[in-house]
C-alpha cells in the first residue's frame, strides 16, 4: 500500500478548518493506504508556547485524532517528539536545504509578521523539520491543505538534490493529496485569510471542543459581505464570507455547494448561518462525546502513544541508517 503521512500542530484546540482540511481525509485514506498520523510537538515550539498548555493541547489532540475517527488498528498514531529520528533527520536536511528557498516560504513570511519577537530558527527551519517528517517515512502521498503545498513542493526538492547527490534512491518523492474542494476554511471575521487555531481573535475561529452554544453564537456573528442586495451565492472573492458559510455548511452536510445555493434563493443571511450553526453542532457532538471518554482515560492513550512511537520508530530508523551512510558516517560499532 502507497505511504500517507500527516500532522496537526498541538499549538491550540484543533478547528473545523483541521478537521475539514485534513482530519477528515486522513480517516477516509485509512483502508487504501498506509497511514501515519502524529501529532507536531516539535513544530509547535516555534512559536512560544506554555509548558501546560502544550501538554493538554497533545493530549486533547491524540483524543481528538481518535475520536474523529482515526483507527490506531489500522494507522500508526503518534507523537512527533517521541521518535527521536525526525530531529535527527532535520539536522542532516538542514545542511541540504538552501537558505534562498526557506526565505521565499510564504509560512514563515506569515508567520514572522505575526511573532515579531520572536522569529526563531527553529521557525525558519520548519519547512526542513516537515520534509524530515514526511521522507523519514518514504511517503508517497501528504494530504494536505493548499496552504502547505509550497512546503510539500521544497520537501520533493530536498529529496531531489539528495538522491542526485548520493545513491539516487535515499528517498521516494512524496505527492501532495488535495481534497477537490473545501481544503480551505477561511477566518470567520476575516474571510480573506485562513482559519487557524493560534489566532488571538478566538471569534476568528470554531475550534472542535467548544460547546454548541457558543459555536453558535460564533457562527452567527460572522462576517457577511456587504453588498446592496444581500444575495447568497458563492463566489469566494466577491463573496468570502458568504461562501466559507456556504463551504462549511456543504462539508458539514455532505451536499454540494450547486445543490444548495438554490435553497437560499429567497432567504437571509440570518437562515444561511443559523443552517450553518446546526448542521456544524450536529457533526461536532458526536466527536465531543467519544472525546470526552477518551481523554479521561490516560492509561488508554499512553497505550496508543507507546505503540505508535514503536511502530514508527521503526520504519523511520531504517531511513535515517541510510541517510548516515550515504553521507559517509561511521555506524555505531
Ligand atoms: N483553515 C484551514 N482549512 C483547511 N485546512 C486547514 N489546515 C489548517 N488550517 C486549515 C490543515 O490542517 C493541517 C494541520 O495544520 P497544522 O496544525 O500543522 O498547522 P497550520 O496549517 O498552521 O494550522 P493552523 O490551525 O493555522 O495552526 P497555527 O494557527 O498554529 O499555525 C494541515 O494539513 C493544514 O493544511
Amino acid at each position: 500500500k502507497p505511504v500517507v503521512l500527516s500532522g496537526c500542530q498541538p499549538s491550540g484546540q484543533l478547528t473545523i478548518g483541521n478537521y475539514m482540511g485534513a482530519l477528515k481525509q486522513w480517516v477516509s485514506m485509512q483502508d487504501d493506504f498506509e497511514c501515519l498520523y502524529m501529532l507536531v510537538d516539535l513544530h509547535a515550539i516555534t512559536v512560544r508556547q506554555d509548558p501546560k498548555n502544550l501538554y493538554e493541547a497533545c493530549l486533547d489532540g491524540l483524543a481528538l485524532y481518535l475520536a474523529c475517527g482515526i483507527d490506531p488498528d489500522k494507522s500508526t498514531l503518534f507523537m512527533q517528539s517521541h521518535v527521536p529520528e525526525h530531529a535527527q533527520l532535520s539536522w542532516v536536511l538542514n545542511c541540504y536545504a538552501q537558505m534562498g528557498e526557506l526565505n521565499r516560504m510564504t509560512q514563515f513570511k506569515d508567520k514572522s509578521a505575526k511573532n515579531i519577537n520572536n522569529i526563531n530558527v527553529g521557525l525558519y527551519a520548519y519547512p526542513v523539520l516537515q520534509a524530515a517528517d514526511i521522507l523519514l517515512y518514504q511517503a508517497d502521498k501528504v494530504p494536505v491543505g493548499e496552504d502547505q503545498k509550497q512546503h510539500l513542493e521544497l520537501t520533493r526538492d530536498i529529496a531531489t538534490r539528495f538522491n542526485n547527490l548520493y545513491s539516487g534512491d535515499v528517498f521516494t518523492l512524496p505527492d501532495p493529496y488535495i481534497p477537490e474542494f473545501g481544503a480551505r476554511i477561511m477566518s470567520l471575521q476575516e474571510p480573506d485569510r485562513k482559519m487557524s487555531k493560534s489566532d488571538t481573535n478566538p471569534n476568528n475561529f470554531i475550534g472542535l471542543l467548544e460547546e454548541p452554544k457558543k459555536l453558535t453564537k460564533k457562527i452567527k456573528r460572522a462576517v457577511t459581505d456587504s453588498d446592496e442586495q444581500a444575495r447568497i451565492y458563492f463566489n469566494p472573492e466577491e463573496k468570502p464570507g458568504v461562501s466559507n458559510l456556504l463551504t462549511l455548511l456543504s462539508l458539514a452536510t455532505g451536499k454540494s455547494i450547486d445543490a444548495l445555493v438554490p435553497e437560499y434563493e429567497d432567504k437571509m443571511y440570518g437562515h444561511l448561518k443559523g443552517d450553518v450553526a446546526d448542521a456544524v453542532v450536529a457533526l461536532v457532538e458526536p466527536i465531543q462525546q467519544k472525546f470526552h471518554t477518551l481523554r479521561n482515560d490516560r492509561a488508554y492513550l499512553d497505550s496508543v502513544m507507546k505503540d505508535g512511537a514503536a511502530k514508527a520508530s521503526e520504519k523511520a530508523s531504517v531511513t535515517l541508517q541510510k541517510v548516515y551512510e550515504a553521507v559517509g558516517f561511521i555506524a555505531k560499532p
